[in-house]
C-alpha cells in the first residue's frame, strides 16, 4: 500500500453502525488481531486483553448493557478491549515482589494501551474493507459486563468495538478546525476562541442538514450539555473494587 492509500484509509474514517450479513472470516480476524497486538505499549507492560465476542446471546446482553445500542448485537464481530493487570499481578507473585497499581497512573497506562489496540483493530479491519464503531457504552454497567465476561480482579473494560462489512456510508463528521487543535511552540487561547466560533457554524449546518432540521445544536452546545452532568460516576467505585485507585 502506498502512503497515499494509507493516508486515504485513515482520513476516510467515519464510524459505521450498520452492517451487512457477510461474515468476517477467521483468516481476516486473525490478521486483524495480529495487527492489534503490534500496537506500542507503555513500558512494554501490555496491560490489555481482547475479548472476541462470538456468542450471539452474549452480544445481545452486551448491546442491552451498553445502553441498548443495537449494532452491538448486529455486528458480526464484537470486541471488548479491557485494561488488564491480572497477568502483571501474577508475575509479581511469581517473583515475590509487591504489586503497586493503586495510582491513577496505572489506570491511564491501561486505558492508553487498550485505546491503541482498539485503533489498530479498527484500522487493520478497514484495510479489509470492514468498518466499525467504538463503544464506550460498555462502561455504563461495568459490574454486569464483568460478570457476564467473567473478568478477574485487576481488569476493567475500556471500550467495545463493533466490526463488520459496512451497509452504510455516512457523511464524514466535521472535526474541529486544525488551527484550534494544532499549536506551534506554544498554546494559543485566541485560536481556540476563533476555532470554537467557526466550528459552531459548520456543525450547526451539518446537524441541521443531516437530521432534516431536527437537531440544530452546534458542537459547543452539545458539549456544554454533556459536561453539565457527571458522566458515569459508577466507574470510580468499580475501579476501586477491582484493585485500582487505592493510592
Ligand atoms: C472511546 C470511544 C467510545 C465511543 N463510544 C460510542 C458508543 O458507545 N456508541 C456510539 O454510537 N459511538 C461511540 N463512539 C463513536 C463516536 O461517537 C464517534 O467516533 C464520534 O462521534 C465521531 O464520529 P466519526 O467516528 O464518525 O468521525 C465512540 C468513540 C470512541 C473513540
Amino acid at each position: 500500500m502506498s502512503y497515499n492509500e494509507f493516508n486515504n484509509l485513515i482520513q476516510s474514517h467515519r464510524s459505521i453502525r450498520k452492517f451487512t450479513n457477510e461474515k468476517v472470516s477467521d483468516d481476516v480476524l486473525e490478521n486483524v488481531i495480529e495487527s492489534a497486538r503490534r500496537a506500542p505499549t507503555s513500558h512494554n507492560v501490555q496491560a490489555y486483553s481482547l475479548l472476541v465476542i462470538r456468542d450471539q446471546a452474549k452480544k445481545e446482553k452486551l448491546a442491552q448493557l451498553s445502553g441498548n445500542q443495537k449494532y452491538v448485537a448486529e455486528c458480526p464481530v464484537f470486541f471488548v478491549i479491557i485494561a488488564d493487570y491480572y497477568r502483571l499481578k501474577r508475575v509479581s507473585e511469581l517473583h515475590n515482589e509487591p504489586f503497586e497499581v493503586g495510582e491513577i497512573e496505572q489506570v491511564m497506562v491501561g486505558s492508553v494501551d487498550a485505546a491503541l489496540v482498539a485503533e489498530n483493530l479498527l484500522l487493520a479491519s478497514r484495510a479489509y474493507g470492514l468498518g466499525g464503531v467504538m463503544i464506550g457504552g460498555i462502561r455504563n454497567q461495568l459490574e454486569e459486563v464483568a460478570k457476564l465476561l467473567e473478568l478477574p480482579e485487576y481488569t476493567f473494560p475500556v471500550m467495545g468495538l463493533c466490526i463488520g462489512y459496512p451497509d452504510q456510508l455516512p457523511e464524514q463528521k466535521p472535526r474541529l478546525p486544525k488551527e484550534a487543535i494544532v499549536f506551534y511552540d506554544k498554546y494559543d487561547l485566541e485560536k481556540v476562541e476563533e476555532g470554537l466560533r467557526s466550528y459552531d457554524t459548520i456543525t450547526e449546518q451539518y446537524y441541521r442538514e443531516r437530521t432534516n432540521g431536527q437537531k440544530t445544536d452546534p458542537w459547543s452546545k452539545q458539549m456544554a450539555k454533556h459536561f453539565a452532568k457527571v458522566n458515569r460516576p459508577q466507574v470510580e467505585g468499580y475501579l476501586k473494587k477491582q484493585g485500582f485507585l487505592k493510592g
